[in-house]
């Protein structure tokens, strides 16, 4: 974001906080079957392979030659790889022989992609080079075989791919205006300091919703962030399908009596980056968590919670120990988030919960549907 937006939202909040006021727009609903419903999720994941996607960051290759093996949508086995240009590849983790995975998920440096099968390699840019026993093969010319390459594009310092469609994928219109705020938070600049992963029993709705309303935190997080923060207070600006959310801490309401020059949103807020689907970012007064909710069923997603420090800060014990108290401090308050998620699923499953109702300062629950809705309609009618 530019200078003067980060001025003026924060005046934005602290007026608000000022007159104990919220941004009141409508109240929504929703359906508790919009969670469950296994053919609506399918619906779901088929507009989701036709977007482009976070996979890594860009410093999880961090040279030629760095590669990433993974389950992704829908169980996909994804490779993603840093090839000997430095270009970035996602291709699909299966050998063009009998559809071996070629690497064990995890990650590593090599040059040559050995099958475990019949030791068919690759180049890391995906290209056939030896088989053994050749001679068996005549119709085979290797030089035009080439793993199963998915479209992909380096942005923002992430990789972003494409389940399905037609490269090159176009991220700043996808962005839709953001991408000058990963700028501004200088997301290339950044390293993964920590990461955690684990299933969750809640669809992937619940926990994007978590994140984009404050309503909750003086109750939910009693425990953890809630003295910090302003009371249901949050504003949110539309970017396409993505959200920019400004989650007010106290320390707003003081804001404007602190001289222009001073004001840094990262002391009086955290933003939150909502990129539709299933991307956000949390953006802390000096380092950001990028949180992926990866849909596996209508009922279970995988979350993943990393935490990215800047490139350049010292590696210094008492910094390291801070960097670790955050992410502690994140994740604790990410699973109080979650365990409320599962027991919110398990009430929709079991037909104890049918209907949800969106507060008028809950907007962003209400668009983030109606977006939803939206794709729904766009890719799969
Ligand atoms: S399946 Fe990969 S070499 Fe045979
Ligand atoms: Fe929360």
């Amino acid at each position: 974001m530019d200078r003067q937006t980060e001025l003026d939202l924060i005046e934005r909040c602290a007026k608000l906080a000022e007159d104990n006021g919220r941004e009141m727009t409508r109240e929504g609903q929703s359906e508790a079957a919009r969670y469950t419903d296994e053919k609506l999720f399918a619906k779901e994941q088929s507009y989701m392979r036709k977007l482009p996607v976070m996979a890594a960051h860009s410093s999880e290759l961090p040279e030629k030659g760095s590669y990433i093996a993974k389950d992704w949508l829908e169980g996909f086995p994804l490779l993603l790889t840093r090839d000997m240009d430095g270009e970035v590849h996602a291709f699909a983790n299966a050998c063009r022989h009998r559809g071996s995975r070629l690497e064990e998920n995890g990650s590593g440096c090599k040059r040559r992609l050995m099958c475990p099968y019949h030791a068919w390699t690759y180049d890391i840019a995906g290209q056939l080079k030896t088989l053994p026993h050749k001679s068996g093969f005549p119709s085979l010319d290797p030089s035009e075989v080439k793993l199963k390459e998915l479209p992909s594009a380096e942005v923002g310092g992430f990789i972003w791919v494409q389940r399905e469609g037609e490269a090159p994928l176009d991220i700043e219109s996808y962005l839709a205006g953001l991408l000058p705020d990963f700028g501004w938070l200088g997301s290339e600049d950044h390293v993964v300091f920590a990461e955690t992963e684990k299933v969750w029993d809640a669809n992937w709705k619940i926990l994007v919703e978590g994140g984009i309303e404050s309503y909750h935190f003086k109750i939910a997080h009693r425990d953890t962030i809630a003295p910090l923060f302003r009371d249901a207070l949050s504003v949110f600006d539309e970017f396409g399908p993505h959200f920019r959310s400004i989650l007010a801490k106290e320390s707003v309401k003081g804001a404007m009596d602190v001289s222009e020059d001073e004001r840094d949103i990262r002391e009086y807020a955290n933003v939150l980056y909502s990129i539709f689907p299933m991307n956000s970012i949390l953006v802390q007064p000096d380092h950001f968590a990028l949180i992926t909710n990866t849909p596996i069923s209508a009922g279970k997603t995988h979350v993943r919670i990393q935490t990215f420090i800047p490139k350049e800060a010292p590696d210094t014990d008492k910094l390291r120990a801070h960097w670790q108290a955050n992410f502690d401090f994140t994740l604790a308050t990410l699973v109080e988030d979650f365990e409320l998620a599962e027991q919110i699923q398990k009430g929709m499953e079991t037909g104890a919960s049918d209907k949800l109702f969106f507060g008028k300062f809950e907007d962003a629950l209400t668009r983030f549907h109606e977006i939803n809705d939206k794709m729904l309609a766009q890719y799969t009618s």
